[in-house]
């Protein structure tokens, strides 16, 4: 590997550690399941005041949650499972 291609690699890796920019799988409890309250907690007030679950039905989620994921950096695997609980914590 010559020099400069191990400093771009350094570099990328080094970004990867930044505090905030955690991955989906920091969100993965050690039984497999996603910690859904910590995601929304997290990933959903970088914008805004978070909204109470109670705020919208079950079908509003839905397309909230498609709207602003992508946006939060929700990969699309991640997102019926945040639907179901905004859905089942109101
Ligand atoms: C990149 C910024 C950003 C992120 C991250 C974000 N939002 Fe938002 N959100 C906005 C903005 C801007 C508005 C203001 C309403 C608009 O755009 O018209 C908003 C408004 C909302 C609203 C109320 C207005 C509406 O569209 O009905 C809801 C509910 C909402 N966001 C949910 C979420 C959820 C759930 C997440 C996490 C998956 C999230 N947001 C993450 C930017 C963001």
């Amino acid at each position: 590997m010559s020099i400069r291609a191990f400093f771009a690699v350094a570099a990328l890796a080094s970004l990867a550690l930044l505090p905030g920019c955690e991955t989906m799988s920091s969100f993965v409890r050690e039984d497999g399941t996603l910690d859904c309250a910590a995601l929304y907690a997290r990933r959903c007030s970088q914008c805004h005041a978070l909204y109470d679950p109670s705020d919208y039905t079950d079908k509003e989620w839905v397309s909230k949650v498609n709207r602003y994921g992508p946006r939060a950096g929700i990969a699309p695997d991640y997102r019926p499972a945040l639907i179901t609980w905004l859905q089942g914590s109101n």
